[in-house]
């Protein structure tokens, strides 16, 4: 079997461990976004691909007012960080509970924001990573080397230990139920996107080891200045899974064509 074959290989069984072989598009909001401008942005999307998911991260404090509207529009919805203990004395955390309640299926964790401005560690992360999946929510774990790491030709060993730490705590069975989004740091928000080499290279790489070291094959998305006019190229490479967006799914126009343009070209 090429390499090319076995990566196909890799993705189907990760969508079919998932039961599905939708692309998932994920739009992460992050500081953005007040009720209004939310409202505004549901009623101007407009898509209907059955073989897409679509997910959205908007900022805590509209998760709930969104809520039904997400749901008419089956789009699945989560935070974009939790905390892994269902309550307590942890002044401006968001627990899993409170997000299981308002129909939250998915949750961003590890995100390099969170990583970088909140020193955000791996074993947080794994924490994180197995409440969720004890209430049966999706983590996705957000990975990524920074660009000094890319410099030095070290952005395999960084990922290594992301992912390793991430799934730390995890069962082999809880492993199947995770998905990952891999985001250069230096791709996020910054314009540049990685090469369609070094996006096929990394999804390759990730899914191998993740295959050969935990049995599994989970979704792995990219995620670094996805818009509007690069969607469909990435989204045919090898191993892309999906995407998660920042910038561009803060514009219902722009997200709405990424919806509907991207296909499974890659599979
Ligand atoms: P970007 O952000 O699309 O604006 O680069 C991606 C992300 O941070 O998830």
């Amino acid at each position: 079997m090429d390499q090319k074959e076995e990566l196909r290989r890799l993705v189907e069984d990760a969508f079919r461990q998932l039961g599905h072989r939708k692309l998932i598009v994920a739009g992460n909001w992050k500081m953005n976004m007040t009720l209004k401008e939310a409202f505004a942005f549901l009623d101007g999307l407009s898509f209907k691909q059955p073989d897409r998911e679509v997910l959205l991260f908007p900022p805590a404090t509209l998760l709930l007012a969104l809520s039904g509207k997400m749901k008419e529009r089956r789009i699945s919805y989560g935070p974009q960080n939790v905390h892994h203990q269902p309550g307590g004395a942890y002044t401006g955390e968001i627990s899993i509970p409170m997000i299981e309640e308002i129909g939250c299926t998915a949750a961003l964790i590890g995100h390099s924001e969170r990583r970088q401005y909140f020193g955000e560690t791996d074993a947080e992360i794994s924490r994180k990573a197995k409440a969720l999946l004890d209430k049966g929510i999706t983590p996705i774990i957000c990975i990524g080397e920074t660009l000094e790491r890319r410099e030095a030709d070290c952005w395999k060993p960084v990922l290594e230990l992301q992912i390793r730490g991430g799934l730390n705590r995890l069962l082999p069975e809880e492993i199947r139920r995770v998905i990952f989004a891999y985001e250069p740091v230096w791709a996020i928000g910054t314009g540049v996107t990685a090469s369609n080499e070094e996006i096929a290279q990394a999804h390759q790489w990730i899914l191998s080891l993740l295959k050969d070291s935990f049995g599994v094959s989970v979704p792995v998305l990219y995620g670094g200045s996805v818009n509007e006019k690069n969607a469909v190229e990435i989204g045919g490479i090898p191993g892309v899974g999906g995407f998660l967006i920042g910038g561009a799914s803060l514009d219902s126009g722009k997200f709405s064509k990424i919806i509907g343009d991207c296909g499974l070209a890659g599979l």
